[in-house]
């Protein structure tokens, strides 16, 4: 089975529910000198970062990804779920004296979120090289420490191994020179519409310019689907019909894994398209980004009440 390099963040989400209103205890007239405590009965801990979950999400594709990331002294609870998921952790490093990166998320009833992330272990991942695993067939560049970013891309493209740049949330840290750079080493670009327009808008490129630089450019746009713009046609893949609407965090991630797959199955963009379309659709329908759970054997058949044709 051809192996797949996930160079990306590994984290913690901790999600907190206050079962109130913000607006009822943050005053506009007191935000000078701001001193609030929400009590939380309810807390969760999913484990998360881009990484982590397209490793997660190939693996239940049958296929064999290496997650690469670096990650903290808090790590354990994580590495023996990915163990008991049969995947690889070699190319995942624990930095000593140092936590895992990680979200505290608290949402109030009206859906509000206050956040704090702690990068962490993250912010060494240029600690870890390309160069260290062999027989990679694909990788991809997902939101990770900015340093380890630049130097994964360069190492694929200097080994002459295909990788997918997934800039994600990491798109503040790079200037339009350096995207310019990134997208000239990748074989391939993802982005949703949101950040689509961010890369073109910093690169000075069109879409259309950038997809001439690539075999594929992907851009994702949530309910409505996505588009892959390759070999000068834009390919339109609808998206799938989620059991339900959960929650949509990680979906994108989702679709990576499912472009990874059809990638490196030699699938056409449709085929391709729609893999990581019900990817997406699947993700969605579970709380947090690693809770939902299916065989290659039963993704095939739901593939085909979906899409109304056998998955080749
Ligand atoms: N409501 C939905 N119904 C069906 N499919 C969805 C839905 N939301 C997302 N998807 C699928 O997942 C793909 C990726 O979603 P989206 O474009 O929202 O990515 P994203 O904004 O990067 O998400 P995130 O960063 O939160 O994981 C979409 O192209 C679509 O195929
Ligand atoms: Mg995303």
């Amino acid at each position: 089975m051809p192996r797949a390099l996930i160079c990306g963040s590994m984290a913690y989400d901790t999600i907190m529910v206050f079962e109130d209103h913000f607006k009822n205890h943050i005053l506009p007239n007191k935000v000078h000198m701001l001193n609030v405590s929400f009590l939380v009965p309810q807390m969760r801990r999913e484990f998360g970062g881009c990484a982590g979950n397209i490793a997660y999400n190939l693996k239940l594709l049958g296929g064999d990804p290496v997650p690469m990331a670096t990650v903290g002294q808090d790590f354990a609870p994580y590495r023996e779920w990915f163990a008991s998921q049969g995947i690889a952790l070699a190319h995942v490093r624990e930095v000593p004296d140092s936590f895992t990166a990680q979200a505290f998320i608290t949402t109030d009833r009206d859906n509000n979120q206050i956040t704090a992330f702690h990068p962490g272990a993250m912010g060494f991942s240029q600690q870890n090289k390309v160069g260290d695993v062999a027989d990679v067939a694909l990788g991809i560049v997902a939101p990770d420490g900015r340093d380890g970013m630049l130097q994964h891309a360069r190492d694929f493209a200097a080994r002459g191994i295909p990788f997918i740049f997934d800039p994600g949330q990491a798109l503040p840290l790079f200037t339009g020179e350096e995207f310019r750079a990134f997208i000239e080493q990748a074989d391939y670009v993802a982005a949703n519409s949101y950040e689509a327009s961010l890369l073109t808008e910093r690169t000075g490129w069109s879409e259309i310019e950038i997809a001439a630089k690539v075999k594929a450019y992907v851009v994702t746009r949530g309910a409505e689907g996505s588009i892959i713009h390759a070999g000068g046609k834009a390919h339109v893949i609808p998206s799938a019909r989620p059991s339900a609407v959960i929650d949509p965090t990680g979906c994108g991630d989702a679709y990576r894994a499912g472009l990874i797959h059809g990638i490196l199955r030699g699938c056409d963009w449709a085929t391709t398209g729609r893999i990581a379309s019900l990817m997406g659709a699947l993700k969605i329908a579970h709380p947090g980004t690693q809770n939902q759970r299916f065989t290659p054997g039963e993704f095939a058949t739901e593939y085909r009440r979906q899409f109304g044709q056998a998955l080749a």
